[in-house]
């Protein structure tokens, strides 16, 4: 069987994704942070699938270039690699705290940065997402860190399709509002300048385009309107 890699697979979208890619046959190598683990992993492990939750704290950039290599001793065949971890820290430029700059970028962008890099030195095969966010092609005035770390991720994507050819394939999607954060008051949707909201289903349609195209490198697919 085919393993699936998924960062930040324990809630929300990471955790849809997870669980649609149990549903096509694929083992599960579920990076986790701080959330409970053990009702998704058993989800997963009910469609017939293995699943192992690995926790890591992607900040630590030490852990982040360990983790392929610790995935890569229980499983075998991996072909998928879903960067999907983020944080997502209301600051403006004016009010960034040093703190979020730092973990923002750590989390957001060098992680994936080192995942990638690792995935193509040790499995050079298959496909990685990279989750982004529409704000890749829309300056919006807050989340000033979280904005820059996507789209520095964006550019990332299109660099790694160009100099690893077909190898590996590394693509991108990008949302618009899916789930509101927890937590978010009921004017979200104005007062985050947010036009629609998209589906989870939306979401893994575009994931099941990027895995079954095997001609499409490099691409942003943007999940909005
Ligand atoms: N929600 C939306 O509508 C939307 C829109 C556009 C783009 N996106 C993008 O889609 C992705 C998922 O969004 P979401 O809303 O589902 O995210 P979320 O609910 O904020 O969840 C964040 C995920 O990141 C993980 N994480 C946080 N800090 C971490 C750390 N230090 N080390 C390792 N993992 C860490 C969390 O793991 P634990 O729970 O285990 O701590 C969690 O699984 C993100 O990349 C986000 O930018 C989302």
């Amino acid at each position: 069987m085919p393993t699936a890699i998924v960062t930040g697979g324990a809630i929300r979208i990471g955790r849809a994704m997870a669980l649609h890619l149990a549903g096509k046959g694929f083992d599960i190598a579920l990076l986790y942070h701080s959330s409970e683990t053990t009702e998704t992993i058993a989800e997963i492990q009910a469609q017939g699938v293995q699943c192992r939750g690995y926790a890591a704290d992607l900040r630590k950039l030490d852990e982040a270039e360990a983790f392929i290599g610790k995935v890569l001793q229980d499983f075998k065949n991996v072909e998928l690699l879903v960067n999907s971890a983020a944080n997502f820290i209301q600051e403006n430029i004016e009010q960034t705290q040093v703190e979020t700059l730092v973990d923002t970028l750590n989390l957001n962008l060098m992680a994936p940065y080192l995942l990638m890099r690792e995935y193509k030195r040790k499995v050079n095969k298959g496909l990685i997402v990279n989750i982004l966010d529409e704000r890749v092609a829309r300056t919006v005035p807050t989340f000033a860190a979280y904005s820059v770390s996507k789209v520095a991720l964006q550019h990332l994507t299109e660099l790694a399709a160009v100099e690893w050819g077909e190898t590996v394939r590394v693509n991108g999607i990008a949302p618009g509002l899916i789930l509101p954060p927890e937590g978010a008051p009921p004017d979200y949707m104005e007062k985050g300048n947010v036009r629609s909201q998209g589906t989870l289903d939306d979401l893994l349609k575009a994931l099941g385009y990027l895995m079954e195209n095997k001609h499409v490198n490099g691409e942003t697919l943007f999940v909005t309107h």
